[in-house]
């Protein structure tokens, strides 16, 4: 039996592989909630005969994907998706996003970027007033990351915020690789007052290759709770 937590996740996972159709080009997401829709559309694949090609946005997903059955195929040979369904970390009432957690959040930007609809799966406990108690994932160039982390916390000073401590990602005594040979830095900022401006201001950086971020990406969030029921938010 599932717990409540992940019996929410299930429930908008389950909801947002319903928006999926036959022929579609679907980007999969990354993280807990996303391996919950991966599991569904790859039981719609076996079972019912759903047949899609899925972008995935990690090499888990990627892995995950292949295993339950669906048509993997890269985001060159898509050109363009459908939809992407995903999770979130955060997401506010104008459904902008913080994603990261997972360290994913590169892949998972391009591709959600590259989809006429982007669908966030979450449970209730993502939703904020305010985007930032969860810390904003920085993606960084391992070349000269110290210094990019001290031309991040410098440029924070100039803005409205709380904190601007930034915390590398480690993955035990080493620190964690993205999929695509990066760094993360962890900014601890409490709450990120104008998210637009932080995402343009970061991603203006040498060193930086992209933050966590989703600024007008999110078109719909379905948004699972314990006992089962979902709520749509567009
Ligand atoms: C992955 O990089 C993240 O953007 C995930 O989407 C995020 O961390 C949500 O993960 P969970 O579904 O496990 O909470």
């Amino acid at each position: 039996t599932l717990s409540p937590i992940d019996k929410a996740k299930y429930a908008a996972a389950r909801r947002a592989a319903d928006l999926v159709e036959d022929g579609m080009r679907v980007g999969l997401g990354t993280g807990s909630t996303a391996a919950w829709l991966v599991r569904c559309l790859g039981e719609m694949v076996r079972e019912d005969g759903l047949k899609i090609r899925g972008v995935p946005t990690s090499s888990r997903t990627a892995a995950l994907a292949r295993e339950v059955g669906i048509n993997v195929i890269s985001l060159d040979e898509a050109r363009w998706l459908d939809i992407t369904i995903d999770g979130a970390d955060e997401f506010d009432g104008n459904l902008n996003l913080i994603k990261g957690g997972g360290g994913a959040l590169l892949q998972e930007k391009i591709v959600a970027a590259a989809s006429d609809m982007m669908v966030v799966i979450a449970d209730a406990g993502k939703e904020v007033g305010t985007l930032g108690a969860f810390p904003l994932p920085i993606e960084v160039i391992p070349f000269g990351w110290q210094t990019t982390q001290a031309l991040v916390e410098e440029t924070l000073i100039s803005l409205d915020v709380l904190g601007r401590q930034t915390t590398l990602r480690m993955n035990g005594a080493k620190p964690f690789v993205t999929d695509e040979g990066n760094y993360i830095l962890d900014l601890h900022l409490q709450r990120i007052g104008n998210p637009r401006q932080m995402a343009l201001v970061i991603n203006q950086m040498p060193g930086v290759v992209e933050n966590g971020l989703f600024i007008d990406i999110c078109d719909l969030v379905c948004i699972g709770h314990g006992d089962g029921r979902v709520e749509m938010r567009d």
